[in-house]
Order: C-alpha cells, then structure tokens, then sequence
C-alpha cells in the first residue's frame, strides 16, 4: 500500500519510516508492519509509556549533571507538566511555534522560545550554548517524512545547546556524532522512544 504516514502515525514503528530514507515523497509502508493487529489507540498508548519511561529514567541519571532542562514542543504541556514534576529544582526553557497548551502548562515568557525551531534553537544557542543538561525534542506532526526531514538539522542544531554528558531524549532517531545512542529502560520496545548522551564536550 502507498501512503504517506499522517495522522497520529503511531501504528507505524518508526524504524520503518526511517529506513526507508525521508526525501520529499511519500514511502512504503505497510498499514500496521510491525504492530500487527494493534489499534492506534493501543499504538498512541504505548509510545506515551515509553515516552513517560524514558523521561522518567533520564531524569534519575542527571544528578552529576547541572543544567537547565529544554522541552522542544510544548503541545498541549503534558512533558512539560511531567519534567516540572520530575525536575523541580530545574530551569525549563521551551520551544513552540504555537502555544495551544493547556493554561496551567504555559511556561513564562522569559523561559519560552516562541517561534519555528529552525529560528528559535540558533538564538537560544546565544544564551544557552552547551548548557542543557536535559533535552526532551517531541516535535512530531504526526508525518513522519517532514519530521526525519527536521531530524537532519534538528540533531546538530540540538547539541549545540546540550552539556557535555547531557541527554537527549527525543521522538525520532537524531544523528550526532558525539552522542551515544542509550539503552531503552526496561519494558520500552527498541525504536519507540530514543535517548542519547553526549559523550564529549562539543564544539565551542
Ligand atoms: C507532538 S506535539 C508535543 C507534545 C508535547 N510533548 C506534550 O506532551 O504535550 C509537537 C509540538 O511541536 C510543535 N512544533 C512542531 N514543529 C515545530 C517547529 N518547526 N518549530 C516549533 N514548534 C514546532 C507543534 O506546534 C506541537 O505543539
């Protein structure tokens, strides 16, 4: 079957989507490879698990790691709610083009980057340049195709901003040299989530 991933995309493992390159065209992908008889609202489900996991386990390896927290997404605040939680004693900064999030769940105009990433990161990097102990990038639409176009500039983009040995824990797969891919914590299924650590310092 011909279709280009949208909607919530969540019945399509992403290893899939990736694999199978992201130039500006649609790709192959079977209706649910991968997830054979799982409904969206059980794939949705589960990738939220994983998502909550692999937060709520970066957030138990940072204690040797100072920094601020950069939530890339707002959404509707539900990650930020949870780091809020997780990491009360942080500064979190947040990226969105748009905030549509839920009113307790908007951050203060002094800790927000509102525009497109593409913008807002390379001007955060003026203030924040590899000091950012935690970066949790969610910024996926849903097509999976302009999201690993994102993915390209995204992760280098990224690890200008992150601390040496500060994680990323991202929706897609992100290529940096200096990072290491992190195993999943246990019960999250490989490609579902991604964390990464830098493993050097960066460039100045
Ligand atoms: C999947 S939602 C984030 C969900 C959020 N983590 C939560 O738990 O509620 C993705 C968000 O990223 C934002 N976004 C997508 N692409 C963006 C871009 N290029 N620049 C800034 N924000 C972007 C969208 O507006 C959307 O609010």
């Amino acid at each position: 079957m011909r279709m280009l991933c949208v909607l919530d995309g969540d019945a399509t493992p992403l290893s899939a989507v990736f694999a199978a390159g992201h130039a500006s065209r649609s790709v192959d992908i079977p209706a649910r490879s991968g997830d054979v008889g799982m409904s969206r609202l059980d794939s949705f489900i589960r990738r939220m698990q994983a998502q909550r996991d692999c937060l709520n386990w970066v957030a138990t390896q940072l204690r040797d790691t100072p920094g601020p927290v950069l939530e890339v997404g707002l959404g509707n605040g539900r990650t930020y709610d949870h780091l809020r939680g997780l990491l009360p004693e942080r500064d979190i900064f947040v990226f969105e083009r748009e905030v549509r999030a839920h009113p307790d769940c908007i951050p203060g105009a002094d800790r927000l980057f509102l525009g497109d990433v593409r913008d807002t990161i390379p001007q955060a990097a003026r203030t924040l340049a590899h000091r950012a102990a935690l970066i949790h990038s969610d910024l996926g639409t849903g097509d999976h195709v302009a999201n690993a176009a994102l993915g390209d500039w995204l992760g280098p983009a990224l690890d200008a901003l992150l601390a040496p040995g500060g994680y990323v824990v991202a929706n897609q797969p992100l290529e940096v040299a200096r990072w290491k891919r992190m195993p999943e914590p246990a019960g999250v299924p490989r490609d579902r989530y991604f964390i990464y650590r830098a493993t050097g310092g960066g460039e100045a």
